[in-house]
């Protein structure tokens, strides 16, 4: 049985003493439940949310990190830095990323072999854009972000490795998959993980969705075969609302 894991994106908001007013409140909300809860704060409130999260179950993830563990590489974050803070958890490639800031498959590839060498869980997003939808290619696309994204990592490696299909129309928008089609695009990225390594890697992976999930569509998409948590935005930057989605599996 797969674990559920539910994390928070909190996008380029919240300054740090609103992290940690967040935190105060939104930790005991969801101090009982066994679910794997994440929170993903900017750089500059990774610290504060490290310490004020300390005795509870909440991991404190970054937003994204560079693949070179030191250098010239100005305005950088790498991984080795991320770890020596006690961060657990790393977003890479998500959408947002891709399209504003040049990120690719192969930067992406390049990213999760990094945060694994470091000891660093990435949370790695796939998803196919509205067009690519329309034309009906998304299975395509989405199958191969994710073979490009896992080149080279080893199968030990990959069970510390976390999916996120975040199809990009969902994002932000209001509109969610329906769980149906959310569930039936995860199951594809589990039967393509399958063929990369073997069934039972496959079944143990972790694979979230992300667009537009709340409280009220969140016990449907938790409820389905395959999709093992959400990947949540705007909702997560709301204490109450986001401990409803956590608790509602
Ligand atoms: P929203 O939940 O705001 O749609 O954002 C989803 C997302 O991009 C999470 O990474």
């Amino acid at each position: 049985m797969r674990k559920k894991v539910i994390a928070g994106n909190w996008k380029m908001n919240m300054l740090p003493n609103e992290a940690i007013k967040f935190i105060e409140d939104f930790a005991p909300r969801v101090q009982n439940t066994s679910n794997e809860i994440i929170l993903c704060v900017p750089y500059t409130n990774l610290f504060y949310s490290l310490l004020t999260s300390q005795n509870t179950n909440i991991k404190i993830g970054a937003q994204n990190m560079h693949w070179e563990e030191k250098g010239a590489y100005t305005g950088e974050i790498s991984g080795q830095m991320l770890k020596s803070i006690g961060v657990e958890y790393v977003i890479i490639g998500h959408s947002e990323r891709r399209a504003y800031f040049a990120e690719n498959d192969e930067t992406v590839n390049k990213k999760i072999k990094s945060a694994l060498q470091n000891g660093l869980k990435p949370i790695v997003c796939v998803g196919e854009s509205l067009e690519q939808r329309e034309a009906g290619n998304q299975e395509e696309i989405v199958k191969n972000q994710v073979k490009l994204a896992l080149e080279g990592i080893t199968n030990n490696s990959l069970e510390q490795v976390i999916i996120a299909y975040e199809p990009i129309w969902a994002i932000g928008t209001g509109k969610t998959a329906t769980s149906n089609d959310a569930n039936e695009m995860i199951k594809t990225i589990r039967k393509e993980v399958a063929s990369l390594y073997n069934e039972e890697t496959a079944q143990k992976l972790i694979i979230l969705y992300g667009g537009s999930v709340k409280s009220e569509n969140s016990k449907e998409l938790f409820s389905t075969s395959d999709i093992d948590g959400a990947l949540v935005g705007g909702a997560s930057l709301k204490p109450d609302e986001f401990a409803k989605i956590c608790l509602s599996v």
